[in-house]
């Protein structure tokens, strides 16, 4: 494989298991992430890593320039849902502007490919599910509406200048690196897998089920859970992608087609760890879904990509390992 592939956010959570799986496929990489929420010691020491903001042009372009950058994959930003709507500019700042930004630097270096980290939260609350790609646009909330105005700017790029992009919409990403090089490090966690791995390391004394009255099967929110594994290599093979088909763009669904409750998750937790981890029943989250499930159809039909690691107490497992290894760290 020739030439470097630039990661933004290549500190963070899945930007560095992405990193992971460019250097073992082989890649060249160059980190630019501005340790903000992510960690310097998450980034393979095989890669570079760049402490930059992704807006400072000169840095980023520097960047390109001198590692022979012939693609970018975006993972940068911030990611807290309600953190969206109390605070909407920060999102449209790190998120929407910074990505204008980005952008603009690889046109202007002459970047061919761009990878974008998109989210099934531009759906919104999807009216059928499992949800496809061509269905309605409508975010609830500014962290989904400033993914969906990144995605909007590719389209528009694509189509004017020598560049194609992969925008990959994540469902719920979970889990931690199999060989345990990586994991989820950043404190203040909202997400279930990794609430419940800390309570089984005894970080925390429960968990919260967040509403019972959905319109589910057991009453609590599914959620289609993917591997933070399988998502890298999804990247690295539509990177492949979009070097065969440099006219074609593609914005793909990535998770696996298949939801778990709530408490089917925790029941999994239970029986990884033989404990018995206390669940509070509680309300709703505000503008949480019923059911958030992909239709994978389009990623399977236009990658080699297969699911490897979709064992939901795999998952736990390799979050649980993960989990007590940032124990042990962190004393
Ligand atoms: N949940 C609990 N207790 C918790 C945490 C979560 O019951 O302590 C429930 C939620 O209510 C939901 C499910 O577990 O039913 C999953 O919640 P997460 O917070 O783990 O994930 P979300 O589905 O809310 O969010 C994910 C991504 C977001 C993205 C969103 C799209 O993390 O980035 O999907 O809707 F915006």
């Amino acid at each position: 494989r020739e030439g470097t592939v630039l990661v933004t956010g290549g500190a963070g959570y899945i930007g560095s298991h992405a990193v992971l799986a460019l250097l073992d496929a082989g890649w060249k990489v160059v980190v630019v992430d501005n340790l903000v929420t992510g960690f310097d010691w998450a980034v393979d020491p095989r890669a570079t890593l760049v402490v930059a903001n992704i807006a400072d042009d000169d840095k980023v372009r520097a960047a390109i320039r001198d590692h022979g950058v012939i693609a970018i994959m975006h993972f940068a930003g911030s990611v807290v849902v309600p953190e969206s709507v109390s605070d909407p500019l920060k999102y449209y700042r790190n998120n929407t502007a910074a990505s204008r930004s980005l952008i603009e630097s690889a046109v202007a270096e002459g970047v061919k490919h761009f990878i974008f980290s998109s989210t099934a939260a531009t759906y919104g609350i999807p009216e059928v599910v499992p949800v496809r790609e061509d269905s309605p646009k409508q975010p609830i909330n500014p962290y989904g509406m400033s993914k969906l105005m990144t995605e909007i700017m590719l389209k528009d790029v694509a189509a004017a200048h020598p560049i194609n992009y992969a925008a990959l919409r994540y469902f719920n990403v979970a889990g931690a690196d199999p060989q345990g090089r990586s994991g989820q490090s950043t404190a203040g966690a909202t997400h279930l897998i990794k609430i419940a791995a800390e309570a089984a390391t005894g970080k925390r004394g429960h968990v919260s089920v967040f509403g019972t009255d959905f319109d589910t099967p057991d009453g609590t929110g599914v959620r289609d859970y993917i591997h933070v594994s399988d998502l890298a290599a999804a990247h690295v093979d539509a990177l492949d992608l979009l070097i065969a088909k440099p006219t074609e763009n593609h914005t793909m669904n990535a998770g696996y087609g298949r939801g778990f409750s709530v408490l089917q998750v925790l029941d999994a937790v239970d029986r990884v760890t033989n404990l018995t981890i206390e669940r509070k029943l509680e309300g709703r989250r505000a503008g949480d879904p019923d059911a958030l499930v992909a239709d994978n159809s389009a990623i399977l039909a236009a990658l080699p990509w297969r699911p490897k690691h979709d064992d939901l107490e795999g998952i736990v497992k390799d979050a649980l390992a993960w989990e007590r290894k940032l124990a042990e760290r962190q004393g």
